[in-house]
């Protein structure tokens, strides 16, 4: 998919001021500093659409922005973040578990998780909780320049073979990426574009 638009809509912490348009949406979910803006601006190929930080907690907000002028890409603060207060951590766990269970344009959660890291407990509990909501979902490996392709290999597999020991009976759909040198990018666009077909098809949009 080529991408022709990319441009920045709103930022809120209410879903209910969300865009109303019945178009398809993706979010990119994760903890903090794990690379959810840059992966936006790296598909989009935006330098500096989606705000980026060396420092975690630098996404706060819900943060829409429209592509080809027909579905959205959602930034997403992410969880994990220690030095957040505790008063802070508890609103964007509640406006994020809002914005999941009743954002109904909502087509695909993508859940990103650092490539070179084990898997981590609150990953596998969002993911836990994306599966007993029904919301789709997909995981995305980020920062993977990071790695050589061997340990990439072998850190999916540890991150596979954990989650099939687990609760899952199979892996949901993965992507391996990379914002710093576009590993992944015509994957991720492909499998959004194919989602998108089939949301049109269906006319979804018509009872939104
Ligand atoms: P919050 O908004 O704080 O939740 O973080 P985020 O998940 O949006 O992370 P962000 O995109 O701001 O990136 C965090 C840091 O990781 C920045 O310093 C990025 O430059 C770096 N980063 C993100 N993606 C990659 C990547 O694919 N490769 C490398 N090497 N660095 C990356
Ligand atoms: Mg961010």
């Amino acid at each position: 998919m080529k991408i022709k638009s990319a441009d920045f809509v709103i930022s809120n912490s209410d879903v209910a001021k969300c865009p109303k348009e019945p178009l398809p949406e993706y979010a990119f979910i994760g903890r903090s500093n794990v690379g959810k803006s840059s992966l936006i601006n790296m598909l989009t190929e935006r330098k500096s659409l989606a705000k980026t930080s060396g420092k975690p907690g630098k996404t706060q907000l819900i943060n829409h922005f429209k592509i080809n002028d027909n579905w959205f890409l959602v930034d997403l603060p992410g969880y994990g973040y220690a030095k957040t207060s505790k008063k802070d951590k508890k609103t964007f766990q509640k406006y994020i578990t809002s914005y999941f269970e009743k954002r109904k344009q909502l087509v695909c959660a993508f859940v990103l998780v650092d490539i070179r890291h084990n898997p981590q407990k609150i990953d596998m509990e969002f993911m836990e909780w994306l599966g007993v909501t029904a919301i789709p979902f997909c995981i995305i490996f980020t920062k993977a320049d990071k790695l050589k392709p061997k340990a990439i290999e072998n850190n999916i597999n540890t991150y596979t073979d954990q989650m099939l020991s687990g609760i899952w009976e199979e892996i949901p759909p993965f992507f391996v990426t990379s914002s710093t040198n576009y590993m992944g990018r015509d994957e991720v666009l492909n499998y959004i574009g194919n989602l998108n077909s089939d949301f049109f098809s269906e006319k979804r949009g018509d009872y939104i």
